[in-house]
């Protein structure tokens, strides 16, 4: 008989301090109404200095390891998806393990930007369909605010900082991640990128004068080529499962932007009900914002068991993904 995974706890962790669109207003040249129609986002959690991510993730992976009652002896593996490391080595994903005490665990970072929460969903669900009995703790953690120009209105309004955790287990019933789909096209880069701080570009006063040491986005580039890549995956993983969009009880799509979230609920039919949205109070948290909405949507009691539960990302690389599930 067959081994599927399943998620059996999430949790997330916000930082403490919000900056409202009220707040960039004081400090450059924006506006609330702008931010909010063009994005849907009112405020977002910045970390303060003492707070990386590996602390971030952290916090988030006690609250997901509390719900699933599970030690962190007990887990056999940690995965971060991150483009936001507390350093280039080691891992976030080692500082989490020493953190926890979860020193049975081999752990490791994984780059996929936004999808990397996905990402790692995928990798746990082969590990844990070879061996049920292996726990898996997959977390997406970000510290954007660190990578962000804030002088730059049209890349800093956007982003925020958090982090979400699931823990996967195995299980011989017949639910849980029922599809991965994993993308990327590293022919479309230069729309979403961090130029500097890797081993590409030296990092010389006149590097760090150009910027190049945050996010550069091209908007409009990374909007035609998101809403292409979220609705065709979408598709692919509704078409493999055998269902019709009726059949998807709730779609937890990446939190980029409110636009591009209305443009794929209404290709796909779906009611507003059945579409997640939180971007209003975190802006886009890349790798943590499906593993936040996920946490939120499980708390609150809009994941019910037996609900079948789809997610979609797509990022900077460009990657994108989706994962369904029978929750
Ligand atoms: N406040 C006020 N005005 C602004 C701001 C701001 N924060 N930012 C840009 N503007 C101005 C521009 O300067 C421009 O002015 P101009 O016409 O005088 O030149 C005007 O607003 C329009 O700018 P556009 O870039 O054309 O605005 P657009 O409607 O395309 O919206 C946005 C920009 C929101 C970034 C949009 O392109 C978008 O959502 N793109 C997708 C971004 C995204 O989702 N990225 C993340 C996905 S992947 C990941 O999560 C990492």
């Amino acid at each position: 008989m067959a081994n599927n995974a399943v998620i059996i706890g999430t949790g997330s962790y916000l930082p403490s301090r919000v900056v409202t669109n009220q707040d960039l207003e004081a400090e450059i040249d924006t506006t609330d109404e702008w931010i909010r129609t063009r994005t849907g986002i009112r405020q977002r959690y910045i970390a303060s200095d003492n707070e990386p991510n590996s602390y971030l993730a952290v916090k988030a992976s006690e609250h997901a390891l509390n719900m699933a009652g599970v030690r962190p002896s007990e887990l056999d593996l940690i995965i971060v998806g991150t483009l936001t490391p507390d350093m280039p080595m080691p891992s976030v994903a080692c500082l989490v393990q020493k953190e926890l005490g979860a020193l049975k665990a081999g752990a490791f970072d994984l780059s996929a930007t936004c999808s990397g929460f996905l990402y790692g969903l995928a990798v746990a669900d082969k590990f844990v369909r070879d061996n049920r009995k292996m726990k898996v703790l997959v977390i997406g953690s970000e510290v954007l605010s660190r990578r962000v120009n804030w002088e730059d209105r049209t890349t800093c309004v956007l982003f925020g900082d958090g982090a979400g955790a699931a823990v996967v287990t195995g299980t011989r019933d017949r639910r849980g991640i029922l599809s991965t789909h994993l993308h990327a096209d590293g022919r479309l880069w230069e729309f979403l990128t961090i130029k500097a701080l890797g081993t590409a570009c030296p990092i010389t006063p006149e590097i760090l004068d150009k910027g190049w040491q945050y996010i550069e986005m091209s908007g409009r580039d990374v909007f035609k080529n998101a809403v292409r890549a979220l609705e065709a995956v979408t598709w692919e993983a509704i078409k493999t499962n055998g269902w019709t969009s009726d059949d998807v009880d709730l779609l937890i799509c990446h939190q980029a932007n409110m636009r591009i979230l209305d443009y794929l609920r209404e290709r796909l039919g779906l009611p507003e009900e059945k579409v997640f949205i939180n971007i209003h109070k975190y802006g886009n948290t890349s790798a943590a914002s499906i593993p936040i909405a996920l946490d939120e949507a499980n708390r609150s009691g809009r994941l019910k068991p037996g609900m079948n539960l789809l997610m979609v990302s797509f990022g900077g690389g460009f990657t994108w993904g989706a994962v369904a599930m029978e929750w």
